[in-house]
């Protein structure tokens, strides 16, 4: 059961209450002359700008009462509605469903103690509201209040998205698009590493993704090379109160893969050749899902070799590229031959820079890995020249194999 505060933030955290359908109290607790039988919440607009209007049903009356909602503190209007529910709820009933990108289903048993249901599915959104079609149907929704997204400056305290942090909000909603969609492989203690967290939005996304809005336990780690960056991290997820967020100033390279083995492995434009040790680690743990966005991919453009091509690569800016894809190809192609099921995918990037390249891979079950693969896949490299260190890594995990 929740206390009446954590009961009252938590349905603010939860509820988008933007996208606000309607709000019914019903199964009264005493019914007779005098007494509300049915309450119902709607977001209605008045002359004066947008209102939440409570029709309270006693007897054969409708009584209205209506609470603004600030355009410029939609918060507070959010929290005064809630508390007006809970005031009712407490008056008279024994339940409240509010409706909007979810249902959310507030119970009072008899000692007038409080829990909530939470509906984990989300409610298509066209189906939903009448007149927000132009808003896309991100995980995150604009107009909702995050805590670690006030804290590192992308919204407001209305939950608006700053101008200047809209493509910053675009690219975390993509990214809990893709982390959706693995979303079952990982056990709901699972671990998740993000290798190269740096100010870590998407780790603090990650966290709320499966914590907050899917009430998972999943434990997350990120580690980066700046001290400093790590110790404002770990300040930022005590502040919010992510228990199970942690952040280590440590080189990746050095990470032990004898440790508990992570579920995820993460890796969002670790520079040039950390993206193969994050894959690396990954691999050798056998985790489950591999997801990574490289970036400088350097290593290549100083070995790359090949007849057929050799007069496109003398154009520096094609060198560059076309290293820049082998490589990413090649990760594809290690993580295939140690049996993930892997696809490169396009990702939006903050600074819209090439760096635009998802790979994300999937341990399959039961792989096979037959020797024709592993011959081709040298063939490869010989064919243009190259040893990468996601080659170097894993060099002695090839010996595993068993054709
Ligand atoms: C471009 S930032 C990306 C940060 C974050 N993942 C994101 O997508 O916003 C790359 C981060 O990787 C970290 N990094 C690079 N090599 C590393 C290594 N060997 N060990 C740990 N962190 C590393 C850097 O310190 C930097 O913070």
């Amino acid at each position: 059961m929740e206390d009446f505060n954590s009961l009252k933030n938590k349905i603010i955290e939860i509820v988008d209450f933007d996208f606000l359908k309607k709000i019914t109290l019903s199964n009264p607790i005493k019914k007779g002359d005098g007494l509300c039988f049915k309450a119902v919440v709607s977001k209605i607009t008045l002359k004066d700008g947008e209102v939440f209007q409570i029709s309270r049903y006693i007897d054969k009356k409708v009584i209205h009462e209506n609470i603004k909602i600030e355009k410029n503190d939609k918060k507070q209007s959010y929290i005064s509605i809630v508390e007006k529910i809970l005031e009712l709820m407490t008056e008279n009933f024994k339940q409240c469903g509010i409706y909007s990108n979810r249902i959310v289903t507030i119970l009072m048993n008899k000692k007038k103690g409080f829990k909530i249901v939470e509906n984990k599915e989300n409610i298509d959104f066209e189906k939903n509201t009448i007149s927000h079609n132009a808003v896309k149907n991100y995980i995150i929704k604009e107009g909702t209040y995050i805590n670690w997204l006030f804290e590192i400056g992308l919204i407001d305290k209305n939950g608006k998205v700053h101008n200047s942090s809209q493509k910053k909000f675009r690219q975390i909603n993509r990214f809990l698009e893709m982390i959706a969609d693995v979303e079952k492989y990982i056990p709901n203690d699972g671990l998740i590493i993000d290798m190269g967290c740096g100010k870590s939005y998407l780790t603090f996304a990650i966290y709320y993704y499966f914590n907050i809005l899917k009430n998972k336990n999943i434990r997350i780690k990120g580690f980066d090379l700046k001290k400093d960056v790590v110790e404002n991290c770990s300040q930022l997820a005590k502040t919010i109160g992510y228990k199970n967020l942690s952040f280590f100033a440590d080189d990746i390279a050095s990470l032990d893969t004898s440790e508990e083995k992570a579920d995820m492995i993460i890796s969002l434009h670790a520079c040039d050749t950390a993206t193969d040790v994050a894959i690396a680690y990954g691999i050798k743990q056998h985790c489950k899902v591999i997801m990574s966005v490289p970036c400088c991919q350097h290593e290549l453009f100083y070995q790359v070799k090949n007849d057929s091509l050799k007069n496109i690569l003398s154009y520096g800016i094609l060198k560059e590229r076309f290293s820049a894809l082998l490589t990413d190809g090649i990760r594809g192609e290690t993580l295939k031959l140690f049996g993930y099921k892997t696809s490169i995918l396009e990702f939006i990037d903050m600074e819209h820079t090439p760096k635009n390249i998802m790979i994300r891979a999937i341990k399959k079950e039961n792989p096979k890995i037959s020797k024709n693969k592993v011959t081709e896949y040298y063939k490869l490299l010989s064919d243009f020249s190259v040893e990468p260190t996601i080659l170097k890594l894993l060099k002695d995990s090839f010996s595993e194999f068993d054709y």
